[in-house]
């Protein structure tokens, strides 16, 4: 069996906790979101091949690989900035086509990219609004606006900032980036995803963005996260996929890999400390419903 037959069943919530199995499906065993066999070039360059992977909810999937294995473009296939030129993305089991981060937002799919796309003159609540702005008696009603961004925040417990009515510009990394996941909370994401959350951060910074990843998780979202940080997957994924050089050469639950075998997926494609059904470019790592799915 090869890695990425997305016999890569959902890990329970909690990394290396066994979940109860009573062989009666329930809504968390259906995975959000489904790729299957999607590929991606652009002219000659094949950036994906073949890409099988599941996204459940409740759970942090890591998407790990080198520089220039597909990582981003696999994400911009999500986020409906780039069409697929192979296979199938499927919505609740259902087949569908991202043709705009519109069509993506519309479904519930948040994407944080590392440059934020905030506007640092704005303050926070102005920037959690921007485009959503709510209206009443024809004026912006800045009292409702302010009190469902406290709430969203206090939700999520970002608790630092001092106040919600300060410029973006004077925040730190780390703040910014909850203001950037509060706003796609927000705005009712189900699915979000972020590429290198914790690049340009701090220890301290880093340690606000991972606790507020896994409670997005918590709060019965899926979440994809992007990173090349070994610490960082290895803290708050329950999922790791692995890219080489378009391929996902190794997913399954965290708890199944050690920071070697991603290592070695990463830089090689393959790893002999994971399970290997078959000796070629894949390590495999069953799930517990591994093979059952697709
Ligand atoms: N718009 C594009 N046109 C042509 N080739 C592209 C384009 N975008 C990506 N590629 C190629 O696709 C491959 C995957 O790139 P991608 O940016 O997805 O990698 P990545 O895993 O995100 O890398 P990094 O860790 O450096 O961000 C690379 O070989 C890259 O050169
Ligand atoms: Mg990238």
């Amino acid at each position: 069996m090869v890695a990425n037959s997305a016999g890569d069943g959902a890990a329970p919530a909690a990394a290396g906790a066994a979940p109860a199995m009573t062989g009666s499906t329930t809504l968390a065993d259906s995975p959000l979101l489904e790729l299957r066999g999607v590929g991606k070039s652009f002219g000659p360059v094949q950036a994906l091949t073949g890409v099988n992977l599941d996204v459940p909810v409740g759970q942090v999937t890591a998407l790990a690989g080198d520089n220039g294995a597909g990582k981003s473009t696999l994400i911009k296939c999500i986020a409906g900035i780039y069409q697929p030129s192979n296979g199938e993305l499927r919505w609740n089991g259902n087949p569908v086509h991202i043709h705009s981060p519109r069509d993506a937002a519309n479904l519930g799919i948040a994407t944080v990219y590392q440059d934020l796309a905030l506007c640092d003159n704005l303050d926070i609540v102005q920037n959690m609004m921007l485009g959503h702005e709510q209206v009443r008696f024809g004026i912006l009603d800045e009292v409702s606006m302010e009190l469902t961004a406290k709430q969203t925040l206090h939700d999520l417990r970002v608790t630092t900032v001092r106040s919600i009515r300060q410029p973006v510009g004077s925040l730190s990394g780390g703040q910014r980036q909850a203001v950037a996941v509060a706003k796609a909370v927000m705005l009712e994401a189900r699915l979000v995803i972020m590429d290198e959350p914790t690049a340009a951060l701090g220890v301290t910074q880093t340690e606000l963005v991972l606790n507020l990843i896994r409670r997005l998780a918590d709060t019965g979202h899926a979440v994809i996260m992007v990173s090349h940080n070994l610490n960082d997957v290895l803290a708050v994924a329950d999922r790791i996929a692995v890219l080489y050089l378009g391929r996902l050469v190794g997913v399954g639950p965290a708890a199944e890999f050690d920071r070697q075998s991603i290592v070695d997926l990463m830089t090689t494609g393959a790893s002999s400390r994971l399970g290997n059904g078959n000796g070629s470019e894949a390590a495999v790592v069953p799930g517990p419903r591994a093979g059952s799915e697709g």
